[in-house]
């Protein structure tokens, strides 16, 4: 296939607002797709002269073409809890999201919610997210069938929980331990399948959880590791509590060998020194859940200045839906711009087109194979439509540049902006919605 449209792509973290090398951008851009991967790039003349005769061409012109979203942190079987009111966070696990997650012993209604979740992300351009399932093996077994099924590049974990919850949404740290292990033998590495060891956070995991999860990491270091951190002032006092020892809440993680490039911690809004330095120094990742930060009053995650002390953290974004209040990645860094804004700071539009795509893939470690539209990459690829409402089709009569349509994009836009979402090189919005 050959697509045709508004190519954007980044190759580096964008400096300043006119730091034209760090994307690339084609106004009539091409893209050869064969076998699920990008095979050519560049100025549309170009490719098609590559791709020969009998190729089957989409002309998405005016539309930009960009590489899908990706969202660093989600929990899938949250969807029918988002929006709920009035509590933080700890409050909220316990009357809302831990008495949700029961249902998911039920392995029917985890295919279900699973089927439900994916079909959003590709809904609103999200084609790789790092999500948490229940602590049931089927809940985990539910999300890769359907992950894999629609062969996307997926990061998804069975939540290892063995204290502070309901005794139905507890494992224990031996069957922690061998469920995620036959998890991983199963799925890891099954076509696009990535597994991911995930305590859920220090308050649900005794130390000797802690300590199997440990051993997980030791025994498969090439796998992502999530968890939570720093999100709430009660919930660092209640984990400060439970391990004495530990000099602050990420020393408990560092303790179990759990910190490293693979590793993200949502959240880390609340942060001492100290513990911003052993994630840079251990490459570990925070991941900023603007949406939901703001929705359970947790906190504002301090973006530039992460970004800019002398060792500076590696950042991902993400929606933490049912924490987060929304799917869309655009909505998530419009909360996340004012976010940064009450801060007194910015991130321009291309800095945050760059952290939804090559910028998070970069904090994944799969750079590599997705989040640009490099040649040699997978087709994961999305159709974005600066005209989808009234609203944005009349602010983009007096837009000037790509600057101003991408920042309309993100202010305005949600899954209504997605036009089309390759996936491996399928069209898969378009089926989504029929
Ligand atoms: N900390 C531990 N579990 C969760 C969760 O499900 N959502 C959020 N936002 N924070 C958590
Ligand atoms: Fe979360």
């Amino acid at each position: 296939t050959l697509l045709r449209g508004r190519t954007l792509s980044f190759v580096r973290w964008p400096e300043a607002i006119d730091d034209q090398g760090a994307w690339s951008y084609e106004e009539d851009g091409g893209l050869l797709l064969r076998g699920g991967k990008i095979v050519a790039a560049g100025a549309y003349a170009d490719v098609e002269r590559q791709a020969g005769e009998g190729v089957a061409k989409v002309d998405h012109r005016p539309h930009l073409l960009v590489p899908g979203f990706i969202d660093a942190h989600a929990h899938f079987p949250q969807m029918q809890i988002i929006a709920s009111y009035g509590a933080e966070l700890l409050e909220w696990l316990n009357t809302y999201t831990f008495p949700e997650e029961t249902r998911f012993l039920n392995a029917q209604h985890g295919r279900r919610i699973a089927r439900l979740f994916l079909d959003e992300m590709i809904r609103n351009g999200t084609t790789t997210v790092a999500a948490y399932c229940s602590v049931h093996k089927e809940s985990a077994e539910a999300f890769f069938a359907e992950s894999h099924d629609r062969n996307m590049l997926n990061i998804a974990g069975k939540v290892m929980m063995d204290r502070n919850a309901p005794g139905e949404l507890t494992d224990t740290p031996q069957s922690g331990y061998d469920d995620t292990k036959a998890l991983i033998a199963e799925w890891h590495g099954k076509g696009r399948q990535h597994y991911a060891i995930t305590p859920r956070f220090a308050i649900t995991s005794t130390p000797e959880q802690m300590e199997m999860a440990g051993a997980l990491a030791k025994e498969f270091p090439e796998l992502h590791i999530q968890t939570h951190l720093s999100e709430n002032h009660d919930e660092i006092a209640f984990t400060r509590e439970l391990y004495p020892q530990a000099e602050d809440y990420a020393g408990v993680y560092e303790h179990y060998g759990l910190l490293g490039p693979r590793t993200l911690l949502g959240h880390s809004i609340h942060l001492a020194e100290r513990e911003a330095d052993i994630i840079s120094e251990t490459g570990s990742v925070a991941v900023f859940c603007p949406t939901s930060n703001l929705f359970l009053g947790s906190g504002l995650f301090d973006y530039q200045r992460f970004r800019r002390r002398e060792k500076p953290l590696r950042i991902a974004a993400a929606t933490d839906v049912g924490g987060g209040t929304n799917y869309s990645m655009l909505r998530t860094m419009d909360e996340g711009y004012k976010v940064i804004a009450l801060q007194g700071e910015k991130l321009n539009p291309f800095q945050s087109f760059w952290q939804i795509t090559r910028g998070n893939a970069e904090a994944l470690s799969i750079a590599d194979r997705v989040g640009t539209l490099e040649a040699g990459t997978e087709a994961d690829i999305i159709v974005l439509d600066s005209r989808a409402t009234p609203v944005m089709e009349l602010r983009m009569e007096t837009v000037k540049s790509l600057a101003e349509e991408l920042f309309l994009l993100q202010t305005l836009g949600d899954d209504r902006a997605v036009r089309e979402v390759y996936v491996a090189g399928k069209p898969s919005k378009s089926i989504v919605a029929a």
